[in-house]
């Protein structure tokens, strides 16, 4: 009897089931995406969880990236939001060609930054939604630390439980703020194009694309700030106290994967949540596909996204690319294209455009030998899975570190973009990833590491957030160094107290032992002369 309540007991305590508010404003499709997975992963595990989403972008509506999670709340725009934001612009043709700078982070960003201040403005505006959320009664809210807007918002709910989760590898800027090492000499930032190795010309550059980001990114959360205190109210923390306590920091990286650096303890690494293994095994190539596949002994992929399009890829670019792959008949060559004005590859019979591909189908399969992407992180965590040999060409933002984060590896190659032009180089590099046998073999190996990492990223996400709801805050978890300057923190002052008492007792014992050769040198010379 005793044992059945016992049981019964544990059976409650573990298969509680929390309110999860996850917030993600429809911004951009690769964020949501992830944050979508974030909110599938707890919804699988039985938790009820509500998806929060602030229309930024009206055209990204329908991009929430969740599957079994059913309960989504849409922060509608308003009339003066709907006139204040002008939709993002679509074309990113500029973007193909473009040599993007640390000094251009401002400019770069500022249409997100805009974006990111009116959805604020709107979402603070909104009468019906605090009541609506309130009602839900929750346990913990999770949020992508660019904008603070949210964690206003969570504050006035009064959820005191809340999880940062970052859908790129890591958000440097955010360090100083919630008290994690930072170190630009080795860790390269978010968008910057160096490796770990750098010389010193690129370590000054790195440093400037994580200054440039945090000083942009404080702009806007100070403007956040002052939004959500004069909405909810002057007592609401300011966001500099509201980052540090949150209880954990999800980040979409995977250890086995990304460049190594020191993390603190709340910071959780989950990347590869995105990937479904078993689902992505399970699929079944369509007919279609299957017949292409074994069309020729090879096949490579060739997409770059869905932000910018293969089809406003520059002329002589595109044509360049059809040049190689007529140069290599063996092989099929399946392109996601945006257009159906294939008529510039007319003349060659190896390539197949599509504007869908059944990207993960085709990346298990055999029969397919490699990829050619532009490194979203999305397609670089496939790719790590999945084990197949990539040529990176990135295109912008955090497409160049994660390419060359894959390709540490030695199972990917990395290209700079303006190389698509040149026949050599992409012919080269295109016969290498097809052929050498060498970077299929290390892309392998690096699946079965991440496959048989001893814990899943999903199971990371699932522990921790269950862990939080029940025990969180963990305000003791907040590193003392947020208090420290910059001195304090690097000990210059006990280094230059250390060696200068060090230098002090030295020259002490020196004067001292002088003084005394002296006297006695003295003593004797004058007594010795008597
Ligand atoms: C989940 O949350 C919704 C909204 O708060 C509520 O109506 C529903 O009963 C909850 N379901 C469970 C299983 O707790
Ligand atoms: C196709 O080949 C023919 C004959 O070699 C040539 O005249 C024509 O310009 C080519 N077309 C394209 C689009 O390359
Ligand atoms: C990748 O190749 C470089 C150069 O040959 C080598 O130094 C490095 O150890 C290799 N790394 C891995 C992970 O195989």
């Amino acid at each position: 009897m005793i044992i059945h309540i016992l049981l019964a007991a544990f059976y409650i305590e573990n298969c509680i089931s929390f309110n999860i508010l996850v917030y993600s404003p429809a911004f951009a499709n690769s964020h949501q995406n992830f944050m979508g997975h974030l909110a599938d992963t707890l919804t699988d595990a039985g938790h009820n969880v509500t998806l929060v989403v602030p229309i930024a972008d009206e055209g990204r509506r329908n991009v929430l990236g969740i599957k079994t999670t059913k309960q989504v709340v849409f922060i509608e725009l308003d009339e003066i939001a709907k006139k204040e934001i002008v939709a993002v612009d679509s074309s990113m043709t500029s973007l193909w060609t473009e040599v993007a700078t640390a000094e251009d982070t401002e400019k770069n960003f500022f249409w997100f930054t805009d974006l990111m201040e009116k959805t604020c403005a709107n979402v603070m505006r909104s009468k019906t939604l605090l009541d609506e959320l309130k009602s839900k009664d929750f346990d913990v809210a999770i949020i992508e630390p660019l904008s603070v807007c949210g964690l206003g918002l969570f504050r006035k709910l009064g959820i005191e439980k809340t999880i940062l989760s970052t859908s790129c590898a890591h958000y440097d800027f955010l360090f100083p703020w919630i008290g994690e090492p930072n170190h630009p000499s080795y860790v390269p930032a978010t968008t910057s194009p160096t490796n770990d190795k750098m010389t010193i010309r690129e370590r000054f550059e790195n440093y400037k694309y994580y200054k440039y980001m945090r000083d942009n990114m404080e702009i806007l959360f100070d403007k956040e700030e002052q939004l959500y205190k004069k909405y909810y109210g002057d007592e609401i923390s300011t966001w500099k106290e509201l980052l540090p306590s949150a209880s954990m920091y999800f980040t979409n990286s995977n250890p086995f994967i990304d460049f190594p650096r020191p993390v603190i303890q709340k910071t959780i690494p989950i990347g590869g949540i995105s990937v479904n293994m078993d689902h992505i095994l399970s699929q079944k190539l369509p007919k279609e596909w299957d017949e292409i596949l074994d069309l020729r002994p090879k096949t490579m992929l060739i997409s770059f996204g869905s932000m910018v399009k293969s089809h406003e890829m520059p002329d002589n670019w595109k044509s360049n690319l059809l040049k190689v792959i007529k140069s290599l008949p063996s092989v099929t060559f399946i392109w996601k294209y945006e257009s159906s004005d294939t008529e510039w590859s007319k003349n060659v019979s190896n390539v197949y455009f599509s504007r869908w591909i059944p990207q993960t189908a085709l990346l298990v399969d055999n029969r397919v030998s490699a990829f050619l992407t532009h490194g979203g992180l999305g397609s670089v965590n496939e790719l790590a899975h999945c084990g197949k040999p990539a040529l990176m060409i990135p295109i912008f933002a955090d497409q160049t570190r994660n390419s060359k984060m894959l390709a540490r590896h030695n199972g990917s190659i990395y290209l700079d973009k303006h190389e698509l032009g040149n026949y050599e180089v992409i012919y080269s590099a295109i016969s290498s990833i097809l052929f050498d046998e060498s970077y299929n073999l290390n892309a392998q190996r690096l699946a079965q590491i991440i496959a048989n990492q001893p814990v899943k990223p999903k199971d990371l996400v699932i522990q921790y957030t269950e862990f939080v709801a029940k025990h969180g805050p963990f305000p003791t978890m907040d590193p003392y160094v947020r208090n420290l300057n910059f001195i304090q923190k690097h000990c210059l002052d006990c280094f230059f107290l250390y060696y200068s008492s060090y230098i002090i007792s030295k020259t002490a014992v020196i004067i001292s032992v002088s003084i005394v050769v002296f006297k006695i040198t003295n003593a004797i010379t004058s007594g010795g002369c008597k």
